[in-house]
């Protein structure tokens, strides 16, 4: 069976924290030797780290999404940097822009994402992007934030398509992460992106409890079934999905593996 790592769920939230050690050890019986959840928010990035300090495997990271702007304050990002600051966490996510929905004017989710990114330098780890119909404000505000050498690097998470981010990925160190989506039939576009991203730069995740992957559409997504996507990913590519994923995990221990 394949080793693979889940680089982005969201375990410490309801449903999946209400059966956390089912939801591990499924993950561990089916391959998956490490899985990152994710916070969205500062109190939420807390229960990430208290889930991460119960598994050895499992690593955290704490970050405000877009649709939490409005847990942002000073005071929070106090709070988000000493949860940050801790070993097992060992990214600063999830992080971004988001235009697709009518989470807060753009100004607003940019002075977050700043201070993010801002947060990322100080503590040197990478980070994990959320971008939605934001790449050309995302890609500039990388741009200003993190260029000219100073970024640890991340990871474009939930991977929707765009040659622009492709291209600022491989030139900044950071790398593509696709989920369930790419096994969904109307997903050509994503699909078709695969080819373009070399497997040196690539992850799978599950973004789970949401986006299960094909056979499993609709149902509550969890850790175990990023399965599906690697070998959904290995069989486009034309490759075994145990020679992808040794390609994937080594990829996860590039990036993070100072931390691990
Ligand atoms: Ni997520």
């Amino acid at each position: 069976m394949a080793k693979l790592t889940d680089t982005h769920a969201h375990i410490h939230m309801p449903p999946l924290s209400d059966d956390i050690e089912g939801v591990v050890s499924r993950a561990f019986n089916n391959g998956v030797e490490r899985i990152l959840t994710v916070g969205v928010n500062p109190e939420d990035s807390k229960e990430a780290l208290k889930t991460a300090l119960m598994f050895p495997n499992v690593y955290a990271a704490a970050g405000i999404h877009p649709e939490d702007w409005e847990s942002f304050s000073e005071e929070a990002c106090g709070e988000l940097f000493r949860t940050a600051s801790h070993k097992k966490v060992i990214a600063v996510g999830e992080i971004g822009l988001d235009f697709y929905r009518d989470y807060a004017p753009a100004p607003v989710q940019e002075k977050v994402f700043r201070r993010m990114l801002e947060m990322s330098r100080e503590l040197k780890k990478p980070v994990i992007i959320h971008n939605r119909e934001a790449s050309s404000r995302c890609l500039a505000v990388l741009e200003e934030e993190l260029g000219r050498g100073r970024s640890a690097g991340g990871i474009f998470h939930c991977f929707s398509g765009g040659d622009d981010i492709i291209k600022w990925a491989l030139d900044n160190n950071f790398y593509i992460s696709y989920a369930g989506q790419l096994t969904y039939k109307s997903a050509g576009t994503i699909r078709e992106t695969l080819k373009l991203v070399p497997a040196d730069r690539m992850f799978v995740e599950t973004d789970s409890p949401y986006l299960a992957p094909v056979p499993l559409r609709g149902k509550t997504n969890e850790p175990a079934n990023v399965a599906y996507t690697a070998a959904f990913a290995a069989k486009e590519l034309g490759v075994e999905t145990e020679e992808l994923a040794l390609r994937l995990e080594k990829n996860f221990d590039d990036l993070f593996g100072r931390m691990l």
